[in-house]
């Protein structure tokens, strides 16, 4: 049986052998990480600004093409995150999913569109929002609850966007966490 707080209205967290912290530690420490959390987004939307603001940067840059699949080519990667150019020919489209790490990214050329899905069940999902993303579009986020998404190019001309996320790319194949299907409706 866990122990009780030593006096009323002092919350603790225990461990197997008894008090370990007061709760106010644990607050602490993820107000602390919140804030790196977002400092983290804040850099990595700069980041993409600026990439945008000078597409001339990605000029050198050989992109992998496949046809009419989406395609990425890795423009950095270490330990920590992975950085990739993605390129979308005209009616490429990405599996419905989410990720199992941060995800920020920007439209460098054309425009995507993006489907948001709320999940029916633990495979399945419905539209919730489709939105536009034109050039100059910046994203970023901590995955933390239902983030279901897919991008598709419905333009007649080719996209270029770059994303940054939170994995190693020597460790894992991509950010996708689980992929899913359309519910019938
Ligand atoms: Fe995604």
């Amino acid at each position: 049986m866990a122990p009780s707080p030593r006096f009323a209205g002092e919350a603790h967290a225990f461990n197997n052998e008894g008090p370990m912290l007061p709760e106010l530690a644990f607050r602490e420490l993820s107000r602390v990480t919140s804030a790196l959390g977002n400092a983290y987004l804040d850099h990595a939307r700069a980041t993409l600004n600026t990439i945008i603001a000078r597409p001339d940067l990605l000029e050198g840059v050989a992109l992998e093409r496949n046809g009419q699949r989406y395609t990425r080519t890795l423009l950095f990667g270490d330990s920590q995150m992975s950085v990739w150019a993605i390129l979308w020919p005209p009616g490429a489209k990405t599996s419905i999913h989410d990720h199992h790490c941060s995800c920020c990214f920007g439209v460098v050329r054309g425009t995507l569109s993006e489907l948001w899905f709320r999940p029916v069940d633990a495979r399945q999902v419905a539209v919730e929002a489709i939105a536009r993303r034109e050039k100059g579009f910046v994203a970023a986020m901590l995955p933390s609850g239902p983030n279901i998404h897919q991008m598709v190019n419905e333009g007649t001309e080719d996209a270029l966007s770059v994303h940054i996320y939170g994995f190693d790319h020597t460790r894992h194949e991509s950010s996708i966490h689980v992929e899913y299907e359309l519910a019938a409706q």
